[in-house]
């Protein structure tokens, strides 16, 4: 694959493993241990154990998906504005969809719908020294070929399924890495302005009502007004604005 990325770093040093627990964990590993380039890419066709976001698990069918996680050194970015690297690399997923359909989202913190159909799982583990980013893990989970899920799973799709196509994983990989890196150059070259334009552009039902619940069950409706530099949700509802962490607030769909 790496022959074919045409950019500069993102994918150009391609590590390829038959099974991984976690290619999170492997890179957190590699990263503590020694300095992979900038770009490194560890990517498995089976992940055993692979991580979600808030403590949950992602399962992917072997061989069907991509599962990978990418290793980048934003060090010029400050740790109170890591959520700017989240919201590029959401972009860099949602353009890359973008080819393909108009219905793409980005569901707030940064799982990649079509519709109301997710897509794309992302989780980014930050290694932090002092006040900056010393490493970013950035764990890509997208749904390539597999059009069979567990049925627990409230809204899943694929490519394929959305295609009606199989599609070669490698060449799916080689296009998105160039689409991460172009978002990541625009972090780099200290474009926020575009970036959080893009994103709340992108960002599923921005503008819209739309019911939310809180962690005891209790629902409300609200409508989302944006995100605060460390990436809470603004919510607007009838007793004023409220923002959110990703464990305080779920959607209704
Ligand atoms: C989520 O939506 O909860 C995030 C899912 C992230 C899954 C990817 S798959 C590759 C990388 N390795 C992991 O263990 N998790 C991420």
């Amino acid at each position: 694959m790496s022959n074919l990325t045409n950019t500069l770093f993102v994918g150009k040093v391609l590590l390829r493993f038959e099974a991984l627990e976690s290619t999170n964990e492997y890179a957190v590993n590699l990263v503590s241990k020694n300095k992979p380039s900038e770009g490194t890419v560890i990517t498995a066709f089976d992940q055993t154990k692979g991580r979600g976001q808030i403590g949950r698990s992602w399962s992917s069918e072997p061989g069907k998906n991509l599962t990978f996680s990418l290793i980048l050194y934003p060090k010029m970015l400050p740790v109170r504005h890591q959520f700017l690297l989240n919201q590029a690399i959401a972009l860099g997923l949602s353009d890359y969809l973008r080819q393909y359909f108009k219905d793409v989202r980005i569901k707030w913190p940064n799982d990649i719908y079509i519709g109301d159909r997710k897509i794309c799982g992302i989780l980014i583990q930050n290694l932090l020294s002092g006040s900056n980013i010393q490493a970013s893990i950035i764990g890509i989970g997208l749904n390539v070929n597999q059009c069979e899920f567990d049925p627990s799973l409230p809204n899943p799709t694929s490519l394929a399924k959305e295609m009606g196509k199989t599609l070669d994983l490698d060449e799916v990989l080689a296009k998105l890495c160039e689409s991460l890196e172009l978002r990541y150059l625009q972090l780099r070259a200290d474009k926020p302005s575009i970036l959080k334009k893009d994103y709340l552009e992108q960002l599923y039902r921005f503008q819209e009502s739309a019911l939310f619940q809180y962690p005891d069950g209790k629902l409300f409706s609200g409508q989302i007004v944006g995100v605060t530099e460390a990436g809470k949700l603004r919510i607007h509802h009838q007793n004023g604005e409220e923002h959110f962490d990703v464990r305080e607030v779920s959607f209704v769909i």
